[in-house]
């Protein structure tokens, strides 16, 4: 099976698995069910605690029971009345919901998301919250569906590390960025050599580790499409008894690896900006 299809197979059942209040199931960024008690959807070490209670109260609870990203790219990112900002695998659009109200009723908050069950979740999730300067687009981050220098912001949670071609995804979000528009992205990724066997584990693909980028392939992939001001913040950084929690279920002798794994895998805050100024010659695009 092609790895998107297993992506879209995935976090198909965890949108409907949200939407008759099953609860996600354990391995969509996600390793363990719901502990309660916290803002946000478990006690996974990615998943959890992402969102205040402020942030919490600005969205219907499914929205918030819905959330499989690794940070909170609408919280670090600057967003200003007006202004327009995608969100790239947008999901039950938790962070589409809080960039509308940031934006306010003057700009326009897209997601876009592959799967269909998603796409229905977030259309109800929208309903609930009663926002109205929000639009779901069906598609694929490799080919988004909007025009040249459209948006202000791209925003993103833990979705570029599912794809198999990562510099088509970034060339797509360079291409629909306005001169001086921003990339402002959550996402897991890696610090130094991770064992090859983790690399091939489709389940650890789909749980958004193995197919995470190393640091600086990350910003030479950035780079390369364009973006100027790159910039990878750690936010939260994943340690031994973290990497036994991706691992365990796997089939991996999990005693053996997790240390080779402890504190090579964070999640980023990941920053860039698409130059403001068209290039005059070959030199200054170097
Ligand atoms: C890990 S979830 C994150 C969802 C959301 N960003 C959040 O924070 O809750 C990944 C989401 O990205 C979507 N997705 C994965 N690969 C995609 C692709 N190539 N194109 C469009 N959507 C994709 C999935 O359908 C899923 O909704």
């Amino acid at each position: 099976m092609e790895l998107k299809e297993i992506v879209r197979e995935r976090y198909g059942e965890a949108a409907r698995r949200v939407s008759t209040g099953e609860g996600l199931p354990a391995d969509c960024c996600s390793t363990t069910p719901c502990c309660g008690g916290s803002a946000s959807a478990s006690c996974d070490p990615i998943t959890s605690n992402l969102y205040d209670e402020n942030e919490a109260g600005q969205i219907p609870d499914q929205a918030l029971r819905a959330s499989l990203g690794c940070g909170n790219p609408t919280a670090l990112a600057t967003l200003t009345p007006g202004e327009t900002v995608l969100d790239l695998g947008s999901g039950g659009g938790i962070d589409v919901l809080l960039s509308a109200r940031r934006v306010g009723p003057t700009g326009k908050a897209y997601g876009l998301d592959m799967t269909d069950d998603m796409l229905t979740l977030a259309h109800e999730n929208q309903r609930k919250a009663g926002i109205e300067n929000v639009e779901f687009l069906k598609g694929e981050i490799e080919n988004i569906p909007l025009p040249n220098n459209s948006v202000d912001v791209i925003i993103s949670n833990c979705v570029i590390n599912l794809s198999g071609n990562k510099e088509q995804v970034l060339r797509e979000a360079f291409r629909v960025l306005k001169p001086g528009g921003r990339f402002a992205v959550s996402d897991v990724v890696v610090r130094g050599d991770v064992p090859p066997e983790i690399r091939r584990n489709m389940e650890l693909w789909v749980g958004c580790i193995a197919g995470a980028m190393e640091e600086s392939e990350y910003k030479r992939k950035l780079a390369d499409a364009g973006f100027a001001d790159i910039d990878v913040e750690p936010t939260r950084i994943y340690d031994l008894e973290d990497a036994r929690a991706f691992l365990s279920g796997q089939g991996f002798d999990v005693d053996a690896l997790a240390p080779q794994v402890q504190g090579k895998f964070m999640s980023a805050f990941i920053r860039a900006t698409k130059p403001a100024q068209a290039c005059c010659s070959p030199a200054c695009c170097s």
